[in-house]
């Protein structure tokens, strides 16, 4: 045997015995050019045709694709090998297993203010109500002026708030929405509006700087204290109860007159008194009123000609009441076990 024919044999000898040993497709790949490849050992021999014995040279071409055609062949069948048990290995570390338990969805729910929003609403839309929305940030002159608390009325203090400029501030309360609905002057009136206020309070079981009220307002022809009592006595009986009796206690508030605060028999004892109402068998639970003629003339329209009531409920209060829940801070926390209690 030539040396040449030699030197080839031992090419793909060896080419086929670190086939062998290739474990993973990009060794394969290097074996590929270290042989194969342009300055490959297989390749070399042809460039070194020229010391080459003249009668050999026809051979060695033969010789060359013969071997590279058994290296390919190999290299191709390992490429397959390795392929295959790749797959085979992940589909193993892969495998579903279906009798575990399945991860659990955590479904949300409600907080205790938005269920107790929903109710409200739910009544007042049932009795014809609109549900209208009011900005949080708020100009002076809504929040109190045209609400009948001129500039340095005493009822600004009581109701301290963030200043945004001297005349733009975070809202009080959600009564400056009554004078934006009056003054688009579509009548008749019947709406309700919910939202977020701010005041300048310390935080504690009964005061937080940011909470909620729902306003109602009504403005039509002939609208009397009768309406005004027998709207809010309906409204209370459907929220805590058909047995719930109302009382009205007179009291002031700038933008209506006459003004009261309404009670609710107590829930808990029906009126005997409890710890729960504080041994009074009644709850204080909204301001209310007939809407101040001045409040009306602000805000565009004719007291000879319209009038009606409006009033003013703590949704936290509503929450904290029918809820049972005696610190208002727990509304707040996002602590889940209290959150739950309600899914
Ligand atoms: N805005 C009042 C407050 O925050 C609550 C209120 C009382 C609203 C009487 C009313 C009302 O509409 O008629 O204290």
């Amino acid at each position: 045997m030539s040396e040449t024919e030699n030197k080839v044999r031992e090419i793909e000898e060896k080419a086929a015995e670190e086939i062998g040993r290739a474990d993973a497709m990009e060794r394969l790949n290097e074996i590929r050019v270290a042989v194969l490849g342009k300055k490959g050992t297989l390749t070399q021999v042809l460039k070194g045709m020229k010391d080459v014995p003249k009668e050999e040279r026809p051979m060695v071409g033969k010789w060359v694709n013969d071997a590279r055609a058994h290296i390919e062949a190999r290299l191709e069948e390992t490429k397959a090998r390795l392929e295959a048990e790749r797959l085979n290995a992940r589909l193993a570390s892969e495998t579903i297993d279906v009798t575990l338990p399945a991860k659990k969805q955590k479904m949300g729910h409600r907080h205790p203010n938005t269920i107790a929003l929903e109710e409200v609403e739910r009544i007042f839309v049932g009795m014809g109500y609109e549900v209208i929305e009011g900005p949080e940030i708020e100009y002076d002159e809504y929040n109190f002026t045209k609400l009948n608390i001129p500039a340095n009325h005493p009822a600004k203090d009581e109701q301290d708030t963030f200043y945004i400029t001297d005349d733009i501030l975070l809202r009080t309360q959600t009564s400056p929405v009554q004078a934006r609905i009056m003054e688009q002057g579509k009548l008749p009136i019947r709406m309700i509006s919910p939202g977020r206020v701010f005041r300048a309070d310390e935080v504690d079981a009964t005061h937080s700087p940011s909470f909620h009220q729902i306003e109602g307002l009504v403005i039509d022809k002939d609208i009397t204290f009768a309406d005004l009592k027998g709207t809010l006595d309906v409204f209370a009986k459907e929220l805590f109860g058909p047995d719930t009796k109302t009382k009205f206690r007179p009291h002031h508030f700038p933008f209506t007159e006459p003004s009261a605060e309404m009670d609710v028999s107590c829930f808990k004892c029906g009126g005997k008194g409890c710890r729960f109402c504080k041994g009074e068998g009644w709850i204080e639970i909204l301001g209310c009123g007939m809407v101040h003629p001045h409040v009306l003339e602000m805000c565009g329209l004719d007291p000879e000609e319209y009038g009606g009531f409006a009033f003013g409920v703590g949704l936290e209060r509503i929450a904290l009441l029918k809820y049972e829940i005696d610190d208002m801070r727990l509304l707040y926390e996002n602590d889940i076990r209290f959150l739950n209690q309600f899914s």
